[in-house]
């Protein structure tokens, strides 16, 4: 199991240490929130935060456009660092094109919110690397894990079968929830405040792996 900590639920205010620490704990990428306002409510980090935070871990970086109009803002985060970009099905009318442009650049994940279903990405599978379901609506850190989406986990791993696509989940992910997507196929758990509210980080990313 692979373990991304997002840093949204970070202290800002010593986010370079933070991310060292959760690169020490055993983390294997740093997800990295990107929220526009409009696709969802919150505003959060952009391309500068990502380009200074590159120097100071070898770790990949895991970029996740929760932003209207993708295709128009990707390209500043690939040039920041990014080693995955993520984008919302949602947010974009051309998901074949922008997928292609991506995949120029860098590994490419499309996500899907809750309510989204799992045909909306068929057409795409060949061309993907990442394949994220949201276990909550996104936006915010700190919400309750939609039990349902364990479903539909199970559905999209059947789904993309021999493919070379990392199935990941993103929301409310802890540790008792992990044992459950372990065993749906989750190949990527995407954790937020479980592990930055923890007082011991190691630990926490421990936990989730087993
Ligand atoms: C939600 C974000 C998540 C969030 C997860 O919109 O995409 O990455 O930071 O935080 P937790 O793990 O606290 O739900
Ligand atoms: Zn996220």
């Amino acid at each position: 199991m692979l373990v991304a900590p997002s840093i949204l639920s970070a202290d800002f205010s010593k986010l370079g240490e933070e991310i060292k620490s959760v690169e020490k704990a055993g983390a294997d990428l740093i997800h990295i929130d990107v929220m526009d306002g409009n696709f969802v409510p919150n505003i959060t980090i952009g391309a500068c935060v990502v380009k200074s935070i590159r120097k100071i871990t070898h770790l990949p970086f895991d970029v996740h456009l929760m932003i209207e109009k993708p295709e128009k803002h990707f390209l500043s985060f690939v040039e920041a660092g990014a080693d995955y970009i993520t984008v919302h099905v949602e947010a974009t009318k051309t998901l074949y094109r922008l997928v292609d442009e991506i995949k120029k650049h860098c590994k490419v994940g499309v996500a899907l919110n809750p309510a989204t279903p799992l045909c909306s990405v068929e057409n795409i599978l060949d061309k993907i690397d990442l394949l994220l379901i949201m276990t909550v609506e996104p936006g915010y850190g700190g919400q309750r894990f939609i039990d349902s989406m364990i479903g539909k986990v199970k559905k999209a791993k059947e789904m993309i079968k021999g493919k070379d696509i990392l199935l990941a989940v993103d929301g409310g992910v802890n540790d008792e929830n992990a044992v459950e997507l372990k065993k749906a196929g989750v190949d990527l758990l995407v954790a937020g405040s479980y592990i930055f509210k923890s007082d011991d980080y190691e630990n926490a990313i421990k936990k989730l792996k087993i």
